[in-house]
């Protein structure tokens, strides 16, 4: 009662106050979603999983809620994207809802505590049972590998975001010479597994830049990717006038990586699909096409708070349909 009344009301609030609010309020619900199966467990590099379904980046960019996060009861939880140096982020507003499209368009530019800050945070409020995962992102390679290398002592994974739409200084990644010498630098100092976070393409220039870069993290041993981020989109009501478009319309970009990345690799490479998946039937999709995991974001906005217990629901219907015993099967089945 107390959640949904508190999402009726966020839902009247313009994005960016009802997310800061929403996340004030989460300490003080009473709920802890339970609805936990065997057939839900999947087997990752960092570990097994209660269920597939993790939070995306991006949801909790300072790390001071991911154990409020988890009592929603998702596989596991990526924390951040936290840069080196703390960020004020884009001039508001920076989020507008698209409702009819059940997407969102976000200018956010990292706003996020910076790495000590960031730590310090994770570790007060570090779920019992729930893996985290931590974004980190940074223009500067020598940046990145320092947030890398510190990251990694007290999570299960780290995610390397290079493909956030709202920072064009980003974009030197995807030369192949300046990701070579990055993954490289990377790599040395690796201890977790950890998987690239990869934008969503409209071009085939667009795609073989990708591609480049998938099998240069392939061929340095990491561990896999997480596909997609949001795309860039023009957006007047944003102060920056463009910004990621995230949810529903995303979701054929998503499907059109995992499967374009299962075609790269061999299926030891770990693909975590993301991007408009919001129901049962998208989580099975994604397995179709090859997602060893899924994320979300957008979808706890537009189904709120219980929106993992939905989508398990949802996907243990389709399984039962189906004959598939566990979600693994419906990947290793295709
Ligand atoms: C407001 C907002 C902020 C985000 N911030 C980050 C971020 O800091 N790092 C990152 O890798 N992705 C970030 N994302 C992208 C999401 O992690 C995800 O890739 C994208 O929203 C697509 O998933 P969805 O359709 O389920 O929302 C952000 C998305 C939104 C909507």
């Amino acid at each position: 009662m107390f959640l949904r009344l508190g999402y009726a009301l966020l839902r009247k609030l313009p994005p960016e106050t009802a997310h800061d609010l929403g996340l004030r309020l989460l300490p003080l619900s009473p709920y802890r979603m339970n609805y936990a199966e065997e057939c839900f467990t999947v087997d990752t590099k960092f570990g097994r999983l209660k269920n597939p379904v993790g939070l995306a980046a991006g949801f909790d960019k300072h790390g001071t809620h991911v154990k409020d996060l988890a009592k929603l009861g998702f596989g596991y939880i990526v924390a951040g994207s936290v840069t080196r140096n703390f960020r004020k982020g884009s001039p508001k507003p920076r989020i507008v809802r698209r409702e009819r499209e059940n997407a969102l368009v976000n200018a956010m530019g990292f706003p996020n505590p910076g790495l000590e800050q960031f730590l310090k945070n994770i570790d007060e409020n570090r779920p019992s049972e729930t893996p985290v995962v931590v974004s980190v992102a940074d223009e500067k390679p020598e940046n990145l590998v320092e947030c890398y290398a510190a990251v990694q002592k007290n999570v299960a994974a780290v995610e390397i975001n290079i493909s956030s739409p709202n920072t064009p200084q980003l974009r030197h990644y995807f030369e192949p010479s300046v990701f070579r010498n990055t993954a490289a630098s990377l790599a040395a100092v690796k201890t977790k597994p950890t998987y690239l976070k990869t934008p969503p393409y409209a071009t085939q220039n667009d795609r073989e830049a990708v591609n480049r870069v998938v099998k240069i993290w392939y061929e340095n041993g990491f561990d896999g990717v997480t596909a997609v981020n949001a795309l860039l989109v023009d957006e007047p009501n944003v102060a920056v006038g463009r910004g990621g478009l995230s949810g529903r319309p995303l979701f054929p970009y998503m499907l059109e990586c995992v499967r374009n990345v299962r075609e790269l690799v061999d299926e030891g490479f770990e693909v975590h699909a993301v991007g408009g998946i919001s129901t049962g039937s998208d989580v099975f999709e994604a397995f179709r096409n090859g997602a060893n995991t899924v994320q979300i974001y957008t979808a706890l906005i537009y189904r709120g708070p219980y929106a993992v217990e939905k989508i398990l629901r949802e996907l243990k219907e389709i399984m039962l349909k189906r004959g598939f015993d566990s979600v693994e099967q419906i990947r290793t089945r295709r």
